[in-house]
């Protein structure tokens, strides 16, 4: 009986310890990732730079007109795979919203800049928590949660995001659930409303939020 606890033991251990190991982007053996098509001599400073942000300082650049999300993650800045780190602006014009959505590799650390935004997550048990920012404070969106910003004021809410993955992925709830494809009939039962009910929604869903893809 004992043996077969130690056996036991063990198994677990063995099944639990790379997840424990793992529980952000892998490490990486060397000091940084060097993508296919460069070699060494062609890596200098400006292969850790990305400028793809400048865009927000430029007086004649655009005026997002809707949600929008300024992105520097691993694709649009290669230098960042491996390194575990990305980061986003984030504009938000006013009475605008970021829909419902998760990131399943990586908590977000939200930053509001300008104006005010009212942020909010759920657990994993269903329990709401939400906060209205101002300027200078900082949320937590923990890992994997689903979670939404909104800009109820009449100034844009401007904000700077940091995840610990070079690449957080985001699932929208929206997009997920009615602009994939699944079946009517699926969403109609889950919901307990009709199919035409749900091809209305779909009709309506808002394009999804833009994003600026820069390439060193
Ligand atoms: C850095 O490397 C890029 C491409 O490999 C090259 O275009 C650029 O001129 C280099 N910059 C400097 C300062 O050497
Ligand atoms: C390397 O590939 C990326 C896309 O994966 C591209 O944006 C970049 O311009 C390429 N660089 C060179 C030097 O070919």
């Amino acid at each position: 009986m004992t043996t077969l606890k130690t056996i036991l033991l063990f198994a677990f251990l063995l099944i639990v310890s790379p997840l424990i190991a793992n529980a952000s982007d892998p490490d990486i053996l060397t000091d940084f990732i060097i993508p296919q098509n460069l070699t060494l001599p062609m890596i200098n400073g400006s292969f850790f730079t990305f400028s793809g942000m400048r865009i927000l300082f430029d007086d004649n650049g655009p005026v997002p007109d809707s949600f929008t999300a300024y992105k520097a993650s691993a694709s649009e800045f290669p230098a960042l795979l491996g390194q575990s780190v990305s980061f986003a602006v984030l504009i938000f014009p006013s009475e605008t919203v970021n829909p419902p959505h998760t990131h399943p590799r990586s908590a977000e650390l939200l930053f509001l800049i300008n104006g005010m935004l009212d942020v909010g997550f759920v657990d994993t048990a269903n329990n709401l928590y939400t906060q209205t920012l101002e300027p200078g404070d900082m949320f937590v969106f923990p890992k994997g949660l689903v979670h939404f910003q909104n800009c109820k004021g009449k100034e844009p809410a401007i904000a700077m995001s940091a995840f610990g993955s070079a690449s957080a992925g985001t699932v929208s709830i929206p997009k997920t659930v009615f602009g994939s494809g699944i079946d009517d009939e699926v969403i109609a039962k889950s919901l307990k409303t009709d199919a035409a009910t749900v091809q209305k929604i779909k009709a309506a869903l808002p394009p999804p939020p833009k994003k600026i893809d820069v390439r060193l």
